[in-house]
């Protein structure tokens, strides 16, 4: 040790970075983490998960009340949207967790070296103009947006933005207009039109939300048009002008043809997001990047490089917080000498819309590729959230719950919801799925009454048999 700074220097103070700092130090290492964002937390805390999630609770309330829902269950109330307490709200939340985690630092005593990281060698990081030699070095930079050539965001004219744009509008536009319809597109999307906007999203594949069950997307569409958001499938988008406090977008089908225009107040570009190495100048640490721009790792979080890891948006795998942070501690334990594991396969994932959208595991359709493509190798259990009690008294009818199972041994292989707590109810899947259940394993574990989590007991007696309550 006597000749390093640190026994751990971690790159970047997001979920990944922050809670891999914290569980080295908690083992005993002498840790540092460099973040040159002014507050710690990354992505999730500052402009991802947090304030998107401040603005989604908030605008579900008023759309309960300006949308009759509370009305519908006797309480009556004459909202006025006050968007500044809204956005004031959101603030409070980053502020809060944001400084939580500098005093998490502070307790566990790992050091905050505020600056932008680079390596000069592949043990030695310079911050702020000072050098840190360290033996172990992880890099969890994150991911930012994925640019749309000839659709130029800038955040502080607030006509065509990214995501933490669109967290910040000073008003509700009249049009919006998503590019992408992935998760953020949908979420914000969501957010903008119950606080009044006609929201547009104009999707370059033939369905939204690629990656989940195919059931779940095309359901998930049909909600969301019901709720009143315009879909605009197999589209693309060439071009966008900002002209004075408006945007013209120049689209086209996918596959080629007759261009039209389409004119917005607020543009969100929302295509996905790429990994953060930028700046870091890996070649003097001798790492490279793969052809995403992410730095590939080992089971271990292990780089090509010795005594370097890497975790979180910048390696491979979904861009999510959980996973992020998993792979943190993981990592942390791997580099003390512990065993550190993440099961890769079993993590879950969460559009916050209304409802919700969850899944763990396979989709169908992997199911049947992993399968050689033979159908019957799967079977399927689907449960509608109408037949569960709880939903239906909530007045929450759409959805579904779908338990993927292996024909032959019953192991569930997936789970997927769509229901207005599907994110709360993924969990007990997951653990259910990492303790290697068969779905006959979840159809006779009694499930409290009411609760949504009922239809997961019920699709699950549906792959095999018959549900009660429909
Ligand atoms: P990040 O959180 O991106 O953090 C990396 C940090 O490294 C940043 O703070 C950056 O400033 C810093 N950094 C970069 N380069 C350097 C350097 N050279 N030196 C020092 N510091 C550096 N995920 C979910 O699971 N659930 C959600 O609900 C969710 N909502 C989201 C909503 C939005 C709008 C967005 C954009 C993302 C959302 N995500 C969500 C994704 C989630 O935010 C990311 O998966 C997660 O933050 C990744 O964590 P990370 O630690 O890998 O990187
Ligand atoms: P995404 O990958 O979820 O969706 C991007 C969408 O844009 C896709 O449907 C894609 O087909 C489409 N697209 C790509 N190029 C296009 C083009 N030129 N024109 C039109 N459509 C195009 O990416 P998104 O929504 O930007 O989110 C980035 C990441 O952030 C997500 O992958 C997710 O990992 C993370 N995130 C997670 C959240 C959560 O867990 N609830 C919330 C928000 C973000």
């Amino acid at each position: 040790m006597a000749d390093y700074d640190y026994d751990v220097l971690v790159i970047g103070a997001g979920p990944g970075g922050y809670v891999a700092a914290i569980r080295a130090a908690q083992l005993g290492l002498k840790t540092a983490c460099a973040e040159g964002r002014g507050t710690l937390g990354g992505t999730c805390l500052n402009v991802g998960c947090i304030p998107s999630k401040a603005m989604l609770h908030a605008s579900e309330y008023f759309e309960a009340a300006a949308g009759g829902m509370m009305a519908k269950m006797g309480v009556m109330v004459e909202p006025r949207l006050d968007l500044d307490a809204m956005h004031s709200q959101r603030k409070d939340a980053v502020k809060g967790l944001t400084g939580g985690i500098e005093m998490l630092f502070r307790k566990n005593k790992v050091d905050w070296l505020k600056g932008y990281a680079k390596f000069t060698a592949a043990d030695t990081v310079e911050v702020d103009g000072k050098s840190y030699r360290a033996k172990n070095i992880v890099v969890a930079t994150g991911s930012s947006v994925t640019p749309l050539p000839g659709v130029d965001v800038d955040n502080d004219k607030g006509v065509i933005v990214d995501s933490t744009g669109a967290l910040e509008l000073a008003k509700v536009p009249g049009h919006m207009v998503v590019i992408g319809g992935g998760v953020i597109g949908l979420e914000l999307g969501s957010v903008w039109r119950r606080l009044g906007a006609k929201v547009t999203c104009v999707e370059f594949l033939d369905q939204i939300l690629p990656g989940m069950d195919g059931d779940v997307r095309k359901e998930a569409n049909k909600i969301f048009k019901k709720q009143g958001i315009e879909f605009k499938l197999k589209t693309k988008v060439t071009k966008a002008e900002v002209k004075g406090k408006k945007a013209v977008l120049t689209l086209e089908p996918a596959a080629g043809g007759e261009a039209e225009t389409l004119e917005a107040d607020v543009v969100l570009v929302s295509i996905g997001r790429r990994p953060n190495t930028d700046g870091l100048a890996l070649d003097k640490a001798g790492l490279t990047t793969n052809q995403r721009g992410q730095i590939e790792t080992d089971h271990d979080f292990r780089t090509s490089v010795p005594g370097i890891w890497a975790i979180g948006d910048v390696v491979p795998g979904p861009m999510l917080a959980h996973k992020a942070e998993d792979e943190g501690i993981a990592c942390a334990e791997n580099i003390a000498g512990l065993t550190g594991i993440v099961n890769h396969d079993v993590i879950p994932s969460v559009v916050y819309t209304w409802p919700e959208i969850a899944g763990v595991g396979l989709t169908q359709e992997q199911a049947v590729e992993k399968a050689g493509g033979d159908k019957t190798a799967v079977k399927v259990g689907k449960f509608p959230m109408l037949g569960n009690s709880r939903a239906k008294t909530n007045h929450e009818p759409d959805g579904f719950v779908k338990v993927i199972a292996d024909a032959k041994t019953d192991r569930v292989l997936g789970v997927w919801c769509i229901a207005s707590v599907a994110g709360t109810m993924i969990a007990q899947a997951a653990q259910a799925m990492e303790f290697g259940a068969t779905s006959e394993d979840i159809a006779y574990t009694c499930h409290a009454h009411p609760t949504h989590s009922e239809a997961i007991k019920e699709a699950a007696m549906a792959v095999t048999g018959k549900p009660i309550h429909i």
